[in-house]
C-alpha cells in the first residue's frame, strides 16, 4: 500500500513522497519512538530560520553578533558529548571476521534488538524530522542518496550545511531510488512537562552501522561525527563497504587543486587523520610565486577509474566541519573567510563579550570570555577556552578558493595521493613511493600520533592505514588488499603517484622542523615536478626522498639544517619501526595481502643492507 498519510505529520496530514519503502520506514519509526510530531525537512532559509530561532529559544544556540558573523550561532555542548565515540562505534556485519581487527562487532540481529528497545518511546515531547539528503553532486548519473529521521533541530540545520538536503533531495528519490537510512535520536525522550536542557544527550551511546544492509543507527549523541550521519557514519564507514562491492573508494581525503606557473592544473587527494592538516592543505594558500590552489573537498573523497582509465574524486559533503583551534588569518585565510562570510554553526568555541566567537590560536587577546563549558574565562584561566576538538561547520560554497568544478558529478582526475601523519620522529617531510603496491604498504603502515578528534589518550602513537582506521566499514585486510587490486587492475602509467608526508617532524628542544601551512606549498611543487619527471630525488631505504637542495626554499626563512633534519632517513630509527610494523600486521592477520609482506621484506632488507 502506497499510502502517504502519516500519523503526527505536522502541517498537512500528506508527506511529500510517494516513495513506499521511505513511508513505510517513517512510519515503522515514528511508531517506535512517538514523537509529538513528524516533519519532513525542506532545506528551505525559512526552514533555516524556523528551526535557529527554535535553537536560540530552547538554549541550545546562541546567535552571535551580525555585525561580526552574520546568521551564524555558537553551541556549547554537553561536556561529556565533544568529540567521535570510537568505544560505542559497531560495525555489525553479519559475520564477526567481516567487521575485521579494528572494529566493535556485534552481531547485527542483538545490536537491533537493543537498539529497538532503546528507541522505544525514545522521541517523546520532541519532533521527529525526516531529512532527505544527496552525498555528491545531485547531477550525478547513479546520486548516493540517504534520508535520515532524527529528533535534533542541531542535526536538521548542520545537515542543511553539510549536504545537499531537502527538496531537491526528495525529489531524486522518486518513488523507488535505494537509499542509506540512517536512524538517530538524541535518546532523551521528555516527559510530559518536562523542560528540555540546551543540549540533550544520552550517557548511553550506540554508533551503528549495518555494512549489508546499507544502513545507520546513531544513539545518544548530538555531536558532529556521530549524528551528521551523512559525514563519517555514510560517506567512509557504509561507503567503503559499498565501494570494496563495487569497486571504487572511499576515503578520508582532501581534494586540492594545484595550478602551476604554466597554468597547468593537477588535482592531489590527501589522507590525514583526524586533525593532521586535511582542512589546512585544502585551502592551502601557497608561498611560491607562480602558484596557486583551489580547494575541493577536506575531508572526504570517493574516488573511481573513469573510462580513460584515470582515477576520479568527488567530495561528497556541501560543507567543512572544520577544527576550529589553530586556525586563524595566517594558517588558513581561506578557512577564516568562509566562516567570517556568515551561515555558520560554531560548536565548542568560546564566547567573546561583543557576541563574536574565540578560541586558542586565533588573533586577538581577549581579557574576558565565556568558555566552551558556559563559565567565565580570563587569561589566568587553566582551562582552555574552547574545547580542543571545537568545530564550525560552514558551506562550502563561501570558500574564496573554491574550484569552479567542485559540483561536477564527474570528478576531477587525481594525480597524486598523500598520505600523512603526525610523527615527531622517523618519517621525512616527504618521501615518494616506488610504485603502488610501495605506496600502498606506506599507506597501510601509516601511522600518527593521537590528537584530541576522538576519546582516547593524545599523544601515543597508533598505526592507521589511509587514515581510514575509524572509518572503516569491513575488515582492514580486506581493505588493503582492496587498494592493491585496484592498482592491479589499473594502468599502471595512469594511476596517481603516492607520497608519505610529515609536517610534524621536531627537533630535540620540541620546535616544528618544518615551518608547514602555506609553506607545504614547496613540497607540493616537488611532488607535481616528481610527476612531470622534472625534480630530483634520492634513492633512499623507504623511498625517494629530496635533499633540501632538491626543493625549491627560495625566501623561505628557517634554518637550513633544520629542513635537512626534517628530510633525513635515519636508519636506526626506521629499524626501530620495523617491530611496531611487524606487530601491526600480525594484529590485521590473515587477510593482509601478500604483496604488503613483500613490501616489508623488501623494506627490512634494504634497511639492513
Ligand atoms: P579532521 O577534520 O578531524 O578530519 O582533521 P583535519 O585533518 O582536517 O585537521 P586540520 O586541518 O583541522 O588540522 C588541524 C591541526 O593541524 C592544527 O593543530 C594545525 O595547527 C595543525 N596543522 C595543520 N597543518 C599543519 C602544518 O603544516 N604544520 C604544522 N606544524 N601543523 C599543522
Ligand atoms: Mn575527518
Ligand atoms: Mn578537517
Amino acid at each position: 500500500m502506497t499510502s502517504a498519510t502519516i500519523p503526527g505529520l505536522s502541517g498537512t496530514d500528506t508527506a511529500p513522497t510517494q516513495h513506499a519503502d521511505l513511508l513505510a520506514w517513517v512510519r515503522e519509526v515514528a511508531e517506535l519512538t512517538q514523537p509529538d510530531r513528524v516533519v519532513f525537512a525542506d532545506g528551505s532559509d525559512e526552514e533555516w530560520d524556523r528551526l535557529t530561532s527554535h535553537l536560540v529559544t530552547a538554549g541550545t544556540f546562541q546567535q552571535l553578533n551580525p555585525d561580526k558573523k552574520p546568521n551564524s550561532f555558537l553551541a556549547l555542548s554537553d561536556p561529556t558529548d565533544v568529540a567521535r565515540v570510537e568505544s560505542r562505534t559497531y560495525i555489525c556485519s553479519r559475520n564477526e571476521a567481516d567487521a575485521g581487527p579494528t572494529n566493535n562487532w556485534v552481531d547485527p540481529t542483538e545490536m537491533r534488538a537493543t537498539l529497538t528497545d532503546l528507541f522505544r518511546g525514545a522521541m517523546k515531547g520532541r519532533t521527529m524530522y525526516v531529512v532527505p539528503f544527496c552525498m555528491g553532486p545531485l547531477g550525478a548519473a547513479d546520486p548516493k542518496l540517504g534520508v535520515e529521521i532524527t529528533d535534533s533541530e542541531y542535526v536538521v540545520v548542520s545537515m542543511r550545511v553539510m549536504t545537499r538536503m531537502g527538496t531537491a533531495a526528495l525529489e531524486k528519490l522518486g518513488t523507488d531510488r535505494p537509499f542509506v537510512k540512517a536512524l538517530h535520536s538524541v535518546g532523551a525522550p521528555l516527559a510530559e512537562g518536562q523542560a528540555d536542557v540546551p543540549w540533550p544527550c544520552s550517557d548511553t551511546k550506540y554508533i551503528t552501522h549495518f555494512p549489508e544492509d546499507r544502513e545507520i543507527i546513531s544513539y545518544g549523541s548530538g555531536y558532529g561525527g556521530n549524528a551528521l550521519l551523512g559525514k563519517k557514519c555514510y560517506s567512509l564507514r557504509i561507503a567503503s563497504a559499498m565501494a570494496h562491492d563495487e569497486g571504487w573508494l572511499a576515503e578520508h581525503m582532501l581534494i586540492l587543486k594545484l595550478i602551476s606557473p604554466e597554468n597547468k592544473n593537477y588535482y592531489v587527494a590527501a589522507a590525514f587523520p583526524s586533525a593532521c592538516g586535511k582542512t589546512n592543505l585544502a585551502m592551502i594558500e601557497p608561498t611560491i610565486p607562480g602558484w596557486r590552489a583551489e580547494t575541493l573537498g577536506d575531508d572526504i573523497a570517493w574516488m573511481r577509474f573513469g573510462d580513460d582509465g584515470r582515477l576520479y574524486a568527488v567530495n561528497p559533503e556541501f560543507g567543512f566541519f572544520g577544527v576550529a583551534p589553530g586556525t586563524n588569518w595566517s594558517s588558513n585565510p581561506n578557512a577564516m573567510k568562509t566562516v567570517e562570510a556568515g551561515n555558520t554553526v560554531y560548536t565548542n568555541v568560546a564566547l567573546t563579550d561583543n557576541g563574536d566567537v574565540w578560541w586558542e590560536g586565533l588573533e586577538g587577546d581577549p581579557d574576558h570570555l565565556i568558555d566552551w563549558k558556559g563559565h567565565d574565562w580570563d587569561r589566568e584561566s587553566e582551562e582552555k577556552a574552547a574545547h580542543p576538538n571545537s568545530r564550525y561547520c560552514t558551506p562550502m560554497s563561501q570558500c574564496p578558493t573554491l574550484a569552479p568544478e567542485w559540483d561536477d558529478p564527474q570528478g576531477v582526475p587525481i594525480s597524486a595521493i598523500l598520505f600523512g601523519g603526525r610523527r615527531k620522529t622517523t618519517v621525512p617531510l616527504v618521501t615518494e613511493s616506488l610504485d603502488w603496491q610501495h605506496g600502498v604498504f606506506m599507506g597501510a603502515t601509516m601511522s600518527s600520533e593521537q590528537t584530541a578528534a576522538a576519546e582516547g589518550k593524545v599523544g601515543s602513537v597508533r598505526r592507521d592505514p589511509m587514515a581510514m582506521i575509524p572509518f572503516l566499514g569491513y575488515h582492514v585486510g580486506d581493505y588493503v588488499n582492496h587498494w592493491i587490486n585496484l592498482g592491479k587492475n589499473a594502468d599502471a602509467q595512469k594511476l596517481p603517484k603516492i607520497f608519505y608526508v610529515n609536517w610534524f617532524r621536531r627537533g630535540d628542544d620540541g620546535r616544528f622542523l618544518w615551518p608547514g601551512f602555506g609553506e607545504n606549498s614547496r613540497v607540493l611543487e616537488w611532488i607535481v615536478n616528481r610527476i612531470e619527471g622534472a625534480a630530483e630525488g634520492e634513492s633512499t631505504p623507504v623511498g625517494y626522498v629530496p635533499t633540501a637542495a632538491q626543493i625549491n626554499l627560495e625566501g623561505l626563512d628557517v634554518d637550513s639544517t633544520d629542513v635537512d633534519e626534517s628530510l633525513k632517513v635515519d636508519v636506526e630509527e626506521w629499524k626501530k619501526e620495523i617491530p611496531l610494523i611487524e606487530e601491526w600486521f600480525e594484529f590485521i592477520g590473515d587477510k593482509l595481502p601478500s604483496g604488503v609482506r613483500d613490501e616489508f621484506e623488501a623494506l627490512k632488507e634494504r634497511l639492513h643492507s
